[in-house]
Formats: C-alpha cells, structure tokens, sequence
C-alpha cells in the first residue's frame, strides 16, 4: 500500500522498489521505478516495498527523515525511504554526494530537499562507521529487517524462472521505454523477457574488442571495469542519463530500437563504430548499428530479429573519446542535442575520427562526410572551422518542443567545440564563431 503511483513514467520515484537477485553467489539489490517494470523481470528476484522494510519501530533512515521534517504530505517518502535504503544495502563506498545520486530518480514537491539532504547526510554519517559487509550491518543497524538475512536461502528455493522463448512475442528489455508508451496494452500481449536471459548479459573482451550482451543495463555498464578503464570520464557521462533507478533497468539494446534520434547511448555506440548481431531462428547477422536506421523510427530490421549482442572496438589508450549532451534540465531529462567524438593522432594529424550527433534529424546520425573530412587533418583551428561547415552540411534538425532548428544547429555547433576543447585544451577554440553566416 506504501508503494505510490505518481507519474506512472519513471519519472518522480514514487513507486520506487527494490530489486534483489543473487549475482555471483552474492545478494545484491538495486531500486527501480515498478511503474515500468514489467512484471516478468522480478521472477525469481526479492522484490522489497516500503513494507518490506519497516518493522515496529522506524528504521534509522525513516528516524533520519522524520528528525529533519524531510516529509510533509508524504507522497513521495516511500520512494525516498527504498532508495536510500537501498543504499545503505549496496557496497558502494558512503559518502553524502553519492547517498544524494542513489535518490535522483526521486521527487518531492512540498518539503524542499534541504532537509532531505540533511537526512541523506544523517545516514551517511552513520555509515561511515560501518566495518563488516553493508547488509550486516543494516541489519546490525535496524536498517532493514534481519529476514533479509534468509533472502538468498529463499531465491535458492524458488530457483531459476522457465522463460519460455516465444521468437514472435515482443521483444522486452528494461521497459522504461515500451511501458512508458502502452502501459495497459503490454498487459495483454506474449512478452520475451530478455533481462531474464544471462546469455544477454555478459560484458566480454577479448583484446581490444567489446562484446556486450544486448540486455545489460545501463548501471551494469556504469560498473563495468572495460568500460571504465577505456573511457576516462564513463561515470560523467553515465550520470547524464536519465536517473539510478531508469538506469538500473534500461538496456543498451532498447535505446537502439527504440530508434529516438536523441538516444544517448545510441549517439555514444555511434562513434564507436559498433555492431549489432541480430538473431532470428538461429541464423545471425551482423549489421553496422548506423545502418539500422532507415528513417524516422524505421529500422532495417524484421520484427522477429532480437539483437543478442553490441560488439565494437574499445577506445586505445591513446584515443580520444568525448560524449556531450544539452538538455533542459542537467538530470533526469532527454537530450535536445547530443553528440560523440572519437579520434586518433599520430605526429600532430588526426588520423581517424568518428563523430555523430543526436537531435538534429529523422534518426541517430553518424556523420560520415565529417568524420572522413577530419583524416590527416592537423589538429587546428582552421579545421575546426572547416569542420563546423561540414557539420552544418550533414544535418537537418526541425523545430519542436526541445527547441528550433536554428537553435540546434548552434547547440550542435557549441558540442563539436566542446569536443575540441576536451580534446586540444591549448588550441583557442573560444574564438570561433561557432554558426558562421
Ligand atoms: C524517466 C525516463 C528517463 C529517461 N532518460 C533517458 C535519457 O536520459 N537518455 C536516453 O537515451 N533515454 C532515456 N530514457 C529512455 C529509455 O530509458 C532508454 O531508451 C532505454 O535505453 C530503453 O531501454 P529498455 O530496455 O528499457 O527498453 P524497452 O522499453 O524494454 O524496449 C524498447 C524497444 O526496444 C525493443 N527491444 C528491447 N531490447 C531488444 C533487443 N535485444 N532486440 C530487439 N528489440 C529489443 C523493444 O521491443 C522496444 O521496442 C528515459 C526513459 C524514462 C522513462
Ligand atoms: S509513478 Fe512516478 S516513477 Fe513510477
Ligand atoms: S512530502 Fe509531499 S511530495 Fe514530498
């Protein structure tokens, strides 16, 4: 009954749930927005509501809130209560900023969020005393109840959930897309749960390619060790995307069939020059992801094909990569414009470059002519000058409600700058009019 529906889009943390499964021989959980979880994804996991926490007296984290007046109507407390308890039961190492990151998918609209930070930072406090495994000492703490203790006995027993591949049903990933769009129509309809699939969800490398399971999330991504070793700024821009709990369902797979032109992981696997297997009755085939698109949310694909895997070469230690994204708000919010740059030098001359950008025409664009045009160019103004032209070239953005043509064709324009500036910090990119006449 805790458990409230607000937005009903993953949008204001209400619903908020905790997930656990046992990974790895160890239980771990995670909150998401059960808004748009599809109810297949939670079998055989430990689903935990506001309920499943509280015992007689308040826990500590429900003190902290009380203490700090961090409720008045209490709509959006039980949402806030799940995700940072599910904080206090992860692993991560505490810390206020990071107790703040585990409740952004969380909305309040009467208390302010001062006081809920002082709560957060209550918590926090608390936690740093912490020397044994985070779920002992919860429970040691009153932080959740101590049958959480018997949790992995009890999903030992319920086993593993028969998914019965049914080839022709819907292909459903995360959810955060398909049931935002047909919530009551999805409840009708056969349904293939990817995310129960473990051969979808493995990162892999071998040397210095990538092969990455269709349905691993967005946070299994953000955790990654191949990608944080091959990306320098992998957490920044994995905060860019939507919130903890969008991301802890969201799959890599469903951003790319779900085909919006602004997808940010699109536009990043986009200048990664990735590849997607797509599997129909056991037969594979291999697609470049920028010929996927067709056009606007036509794919050049058959309904049946799932993709089983997202395969691309990681970034040398020499590359330069750089994702960026300007949307109306900093968090929880879609791309207006966004873009992705890859490059290699050698001697001072650029030599191979990949550049796309989202928001600034029918489908997720790579920009070929671009990318080709920066071979053997020296790393210069008067490039980025040329570079800028050519852009402008190879798009064609219309105005909606995320902005004006015009105006993405400048935020575009500020985006391959900023690029630059990552890239070549002495190079004095500010003096170039970024949409010249
Ligand atoms: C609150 C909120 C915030 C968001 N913020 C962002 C954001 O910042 N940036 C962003 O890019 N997106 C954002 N999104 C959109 C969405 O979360 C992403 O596009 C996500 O990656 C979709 O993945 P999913 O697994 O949840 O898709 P699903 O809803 O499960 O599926 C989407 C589509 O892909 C198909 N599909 C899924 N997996 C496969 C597969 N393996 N093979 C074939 N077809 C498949 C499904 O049939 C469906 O057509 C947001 C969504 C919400 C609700
Ligand atoms: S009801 Fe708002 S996120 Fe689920
Ligand atoms: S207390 Fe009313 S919405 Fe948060």
């Amino acid at each position: 009954m805790g458990t409230k529906i607000g937005c009903r889009e993953g949008d204001c943390g209400a619903c908020t749930v905790l997930v656990g499964e046992t990974v790895n021989e160890k239980l771990s959980y995670h909150s998401v927005t059960s808004c748009l979880m599809p109810l297949g994804n939670a079998a055989g996991k430990h689903i935990v509501t506001i309920e499943g926490i509280n015992a007689h007296d308040l826990t500590p984290v429900q003190e902290a809130f009380a203490n700090e007046g961090a409720t008045q109507c209490g709509f959006c407390t039980p949402g806030f209560i799940v995700s940072l308890t599910g904080y206090c039961i992860s692993e991560k190492t505490p810390g206020y900023h990071s107790a703040i990151d585990a409740m952004n998918g969380n909305i309040c609209r009467c208390t302010g969020y001062k006081s809920i930070e002082r709560a957060a930072k209550t918590i926090t406090d608390n936690l740093q005393q912490r020397k044994q495994p985070a779920l002992d000492y919860a429970i040691a703490q009153k932080i959740v109840p101590a049958y959480f203790r018997d949790i992995p006995k009890r999903l030992e027993l319920l086993g593993t959930p028969i998914n019965e591949k049914n080839e022709v049903a819907r292909k459903m990933g995360g959810g955060t897309d398909l049931y935002v769009q047909q919530h009551d129509r999805l409840h009708h309809e056969d349904l293939n749960f990817l995310r129960q699939d473990d051969e979808l969800n493995k990162i892999t490398r071998l040397q210095d390619t990538c092969y990455m399971g269709a349905a691993v999330t967005v946070s299994q991504l953000a955790e990654s060790a191949v990608f944080k070793n091959a990306f320098a700024n992998w957490d920044h821009y994995i905060k860019l995307v939507s919130s903890t709990q969008i991301r802890n369902m969201a799959t890599v797979a469903g951003n790319f069939i779900n085909a919006s032109p602004i997808g940010d992981f699109t536009i990043l696997f986009l200048a990664l020059q990735a590849q997607i297997k797509l599997n129909h009755a056991g037969a594979d085939r291999i697609l470049p992801l920028q010929q996927l698109y067709l056009g606007y949310k036509k794919l050049n694909k058959e309904p049946e094909e799932i993709i089983t895997e997202i395969i691309f070469k990681l970034p040398g230690r020499n590359d330069l990569f750089n994702f960026e994204k300007v949307s109306k708000r900093t968090h929880l919010d879609i791309a207006s414009v966004n873009s992705a740059m890859h490059i290699q030098m050698n001697a001072g001359k650029i030599v191979y470059a990949a550049l796309s950008a989202g928001g600034v025409g029918p489908v997720p664009a790579y920009l070929s002519k671009s990318s080709d045009f920066l071979k053997d160019k020296e790393a210069s103004i008067d490039t980025l000058r040329a570079l800028l032209k050519m852009v402008q070239s190879e798009i064609s953005p219309i105005s909606d409600a995320r902005g004006q043509a015009d105006y993405k064709r400048l935020l575009l324009a500020q985006l391959v700058k900023a690029h630059f500036i990552t890239f070549f910090p002495g190079l004095p990119v500010d003096k170039i009019v970024a949409l010249p006449a």
